[in-house]
Parts: C-alpha cells; structure tokens; sequence
C-alpha cells in the first residue's frame, strides 16, 4: 500500500473522502483497530481501507490525521522512519497558551514534529483550512489552492504531485523554517481560501 492514513477524525475521514473521490486506495486506521473503522468509511467505496496500525506504518507516504499532543506517539511507534514521507496535517495553535509554551518552546510545530519522526522526510500540508472548506464546492474549472512546505525538494514534489491527483492546485512554498513559517496557524497562509484557475 502506497498511501495511508493515521487517524479517523475530521482530517482523516476528509482526506479519505478524497482519495476515494479520486480512485486512488488508501488504507486509514486509528487507535481503535479496522472493526471501528469500518461503518465510518462504509460510504466511501472499496479504495479506502481500514487496515491496522502494523500495516499503515508499512506505507511509503504516512498522513499523520492526529493531534499535535499524539503526533509523537505515532512517531514512537517505528525506531527508523527511514523511506517514509510523513505529512504533518497538526495546527498546535489551538491548544492553550500555557502548553503551546511548553511544547513548542518558541519553535515551529513541524520542526519539532520531524524530530519524532527520524529518518522521514516531513511534509507540512493540507492543514491551513478547516476541513469542511478544503472540500467545499469550487466554480467550474477551478481548483483549491494547498500549501506545501519540507526541508526535502523530492517529498515536497511528491506531495505536490499527490495534492494535483486529489484535485487542488498546490503551492510549494519552500523550506519549513520559511514557507512552513507561513502555514503555521496561525500565521499568514493559514485560512487563506484560494481557488486557481487554468494551469
Ligand atoms: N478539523 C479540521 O478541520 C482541521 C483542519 C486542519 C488541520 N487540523 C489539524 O489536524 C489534526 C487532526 O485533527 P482532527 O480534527 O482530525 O482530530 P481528531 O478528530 O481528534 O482525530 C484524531 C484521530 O487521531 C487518532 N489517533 C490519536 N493518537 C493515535 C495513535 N497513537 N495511533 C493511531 N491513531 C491515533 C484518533 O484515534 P481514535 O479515533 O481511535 O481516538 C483519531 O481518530 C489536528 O492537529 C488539527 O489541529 C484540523
């Protein structure tokens, strides 16, 4: 399996209902194991897969659909993420003040979150919209602009490639520490609806 997805909440059922509406399998499991999952996915045809924990770590490219405060459980779960692209869907900007001081110490949520991941090559994306308007309707012709940002040009081209066979029109923006910056909640990227038109 090329694709998978950790997390059945609003993120991973929404990015599933994606990969369905574009043909393109993908297996999706949660803390709870594949008999959970199923009557959640029950409407989203045979191209989304409740698979376990064991076979979503086995993907090539890892959509980490948890919350920021889980994102380093996940990451515990393989010593090497060495060949995986992992893609950071998490905004710490809605937790308290309190525990965005402690956890992020001043730095940026992906920089610390590829750090649980050693070895992947982090992607930041699809996390600058509230999900309900990532996949609201666009006028004829127009596609949904995502934001994209890695330290790692090949991951971000992948990903970029994944986002235009999902049906948006992506944005690479750069470095972590730069376009990453940006797509952070909740800087200036972040909530910017943007539909594009042609090529
Ligand atoms: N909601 C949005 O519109 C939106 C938009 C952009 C970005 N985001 C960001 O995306 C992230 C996810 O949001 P969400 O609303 O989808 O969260 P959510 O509804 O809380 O769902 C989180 C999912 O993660 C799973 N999970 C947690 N720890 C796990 C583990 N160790 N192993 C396997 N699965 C685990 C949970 O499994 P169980 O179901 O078994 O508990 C649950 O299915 C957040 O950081 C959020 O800020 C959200």
């Amino acid at each position: 399996m090329k694709y998978s997805i950790i997390g059945t909440g609003n993120v991973g059922y929404t990015l599933a209902s994606l990969f369905a509406r574009s043909d393109i399998e993908v297996g999706i499991t949660n803390t709870r194991g594949p008999n959970s999952i199923a009557p959640l996915i029950g409407n989203l045809g045979e191209k989304v897969v409740a698979v376990t924990i064991e076979d979503a770590l086995e993907a090539e490219i890892i959509f980490f659909a948890v919350q920021f405060l889980n994102f380093k459980d996940v990451g515990k779960l393989r010593p090497d993420w060495s060949d995986k692209i992992v893609i950071d869907v998490t905004n710490s900007a809605f937790l308290p003040p309190e525990v965005q001081e402690r956890e992020l110490q001043g730095r940026l949520s992906s920089e610390i979150n590829a750090e649980r991941v050693p070895g992947a090559k982090l992607v930041k994306a699809f996390n600058q919209l509230p999900m309900k308007e990532l996949v609201a309707p666009v006028a004829d012709g127009g596609r949904r602009v995502v934001f994209v940002s890695s330290d790692h040009s090949d991951a971000s081209a992948t990903i970029v490639s994944l986002a235009t066979d999902l049906g948006f029109a992506p944005i690479a923006v750069g470095k972590i520490a730069e376009g990453g910056r940006l797509i952070q909640a909740r800087n200036a990227l972040v909530f910017q609806n943007l539909v594009k038109f042609g090529d």
